[in-house]
């Protein structure tokens, strides 16, 4: 079951420390909803983005919009999306508009219908093996997610592990030099 805003103080606790090392305080909330996690919290402007239609965010799937965004004004992305956030991030990364030190926020949620397969394939796990035991190979999609991370020159990451298939994280992007 997919349940919005379940770990609500969890969540809005992380971005309340994330918002304190920003660059600045606009926010692009990718997956906004009805921007609940921000709810409460002073001084920032939001630019939400939501593929159904939400009280004040922009209507429009993330991962096809992130490519023509300009992330450059942005001191906090906000991926607080359903499962795996690799596609999204992976685009953010692509996108040459992202400046250093921006702050990425989260949500880490495996299902064991989830899929993670991109990310195993990273860790040298073949897709026969992914077909003959989903369930234990998609306990390593954390680990692998981490991988991708650490080959983006992403050295240092905060995690709130709420329980074993849920985590809440942010990182600093670093451009590589
Ligand atoms: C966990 S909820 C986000 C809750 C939100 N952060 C808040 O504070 O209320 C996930 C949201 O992602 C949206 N969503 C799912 N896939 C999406 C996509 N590809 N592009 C944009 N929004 C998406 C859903 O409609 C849902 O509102």
């Amino acid at each position: 079951m997919k349940t919005d805003n379940s770990c609500l103080l969890q969540k809005r606790m992380i971005r309340r420390i994330a918002l304190k090392k920003s660059i600045n305080n606009n926010i692009l909330d990718l997956y906004h909803g009805d921007g609940i996690c921000w709810q409460g919290i002073d001084n920032i402007n939001v630019s939400g983005i939501d593929k159904k239609i939400t009280k004040d965010g922009v209507k429009a799937d993330a991962i096809k919009m992130i490519k023509s965004l300009d992330l450059s004004r942005y001191g906090i992305i906000d991926v607080d999306c359903y499962g795996i956030p690799y596609k999204t991030i992976k685009q953010l990364f692509d996108n040459s508009t992202i400046k250093n030190d921006t702050i990425i926020i989260y949500t880490f949620i495996q299902s064991i219908y989830g899929s993670s397969g991109k990310l195993l394939l990273q860790l040298g796990i073949t897709k026969k093996q992914i077909e003959m035991i989903p369930t234990i190979f998609r306990k390593f999609a954390f680990i692998a997610f981490e991988q991708f991370l650490l080959v983006n020159n992403i050295k240092k990451h905060y995690i709130v592990q709420v329980n074993e298939n849920k985590r809440y994280g942010y990182f600093k992007y670093k451009k590589r030099s």
